[in-house]
Parts: C-alpha cells; structure tokens; sequence
C-alpha cells in the first residue's frame, strides 16, 4: 500500500475527523486524555507525530518550548494551522513518522497520539523517535482501544467506525493491550514510566516512556 493511498484515506476525513471520533470514543475518553498530557511539563523541544487536526497537540503547546506538529496528510496540517492559530510555537510539516529524516538527537519528546495503531511499520516509528529523542528524552503515547470490552461492545464500536469512516485505514486499526504495548516500546529501548488505562467503552491507553 503506497504512502500516497494512506495520506488520501486521512485527508479525505479531516474536516469531520474530530466529530466522527467524538461519536466513536465519546468526548469524555478524548478530555480525559487531554487531561493527562495538560499534566506533562516542560516538554522542551517536541515532535508530534500525526497531529491530525491538533486535538491533543493544544494540551501541551503550553508547556512546550517549540513543537513540530508533522501529519501524512496535507489536509490534516492544514486543519491544525486552523486549530492551533493562537500558538506561536508551533510549526508544521509533512513528515512519515517511520522516516522522520531529522538528525539523532534533535528532540526532547515525541507526541504520538492515535497513530501507531493505523501504521503498516509502528516498529520504524517507534525506533524512529527514540533515534531522535535526546538522553533522558519523552515518549508520550495515546492510543484508543477495544481491550477489554466484550464481544457485543466490541461490536458496536466496529459498527460505530464503519457507520463515519466506512472501512478502516490501510493496514487496519490495531488495538493494543497495555502490556503489549509496554513490552512494544520497552524493545525499542524505552523505560516505561506511566502506563495507564483510561475511561470504559472503549478506553484510551497512556504510555509515558523515557530514553
Ligand atoms: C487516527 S488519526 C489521529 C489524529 C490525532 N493525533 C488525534 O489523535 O486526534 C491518525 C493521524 O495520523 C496520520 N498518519 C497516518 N499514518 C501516518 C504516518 N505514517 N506518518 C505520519 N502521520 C500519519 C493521519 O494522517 C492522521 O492524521
């Protein structure tokens, strides 16, 4: 599947992106996860990997001394410039978050918010960001789930997502329990600082991860 078929599948949704997860995740799960990055202080340098349309990029432009917000798609970024105008801080670019192309060492926390459960090579992503967090550098992960629910739950939410976005990304959606994803991000490296499951139906992971 090429980059350019899974740029087309985001940008083909960024103007109804957050209303259509609004009715998928409930908007109580995506406040409570903005609660918990607001949490996060001095950032200093930040990439956030697939911005999407800013959503949970303003919950930490506060406490961020620069942040790069980088998305595959296009029409993503430009929904985000719409989001986040009131933040000096921020700049954009188009970036494959398993190709980030900076130098080692440029960061000083990576942003991943609901992108490494759409991606064909999370494994590039993840050794991605740690090749360019700095020493003692943040991973900050978020990431929606089905674990836990039941059958019947879990298919609602299916139905849910095929009701707004119709088929699922490339690759599918992958749904993570918190022990496979710290054992994910700890073989790229990482320490795992937080790791917590968030709301009911479905539920958001949090993942803190140091390098
Ligand atoms: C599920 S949306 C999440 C958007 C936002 N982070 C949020 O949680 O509201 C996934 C985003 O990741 C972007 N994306 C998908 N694959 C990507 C890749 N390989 N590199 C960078 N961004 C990617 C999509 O364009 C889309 O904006």
């Amino acid at each position: 599947m090429t980059k350019d078929v899974r740029e087309k599948y985001w940008s083909r949704y960024a103007s109804h992106y957050d209303d259509y997860t609004d009715y998928i995740v409930g908007k109580t799960l995506r406040q409570a996860l903005i609660g918990k990055l607001r949490k996060e202080k001095n950032l200093g340098d930040v990439i956030e990997c697939g911005c999407g349309t800013g959503f949970f990029t303003r919950a930490i432009a506060r406490n961020a001394s620069d942040i790069l917000a980088t998305d595959l798609s296009e029409d993503m970024l430009d929904r985000a410039k719409v989001t986040l105008k009131r933040f000096q801080n921020i700049r954009y670019k188009k970036i494959d978050c398993q190709d980030i192309l900076f130098p080692p060492e440029s960061f000083d926390t990576v942003l991943m918010a609901n992108v490494i459960h759409t991606i064909p090579d999370p494994h590039k992503a993840i050794h991605e960001s740690y090749r360019i967090l700095r020493k003692e550098g943040r991973l900050l992960i978020v990431t929606y789930t089905d674990f836990g629910l039941d059958f019947f739950q879990k298919s609602v939410l299916a139905m849910k997502f095929l009701a707004r976005f119709g088929m699922p990304p490339p690759h599918g959606l992958k749904n993570y329990a918190p022990e496979e994803l710290e054992r994910f991000v700890q073989a790229a490296g990482y320490r795992v600082e937080e790791m917590d499951l968030i709301g009911d139906r479905p539920k958001g992971l949090y993942l803190k991860g140091r390098k």
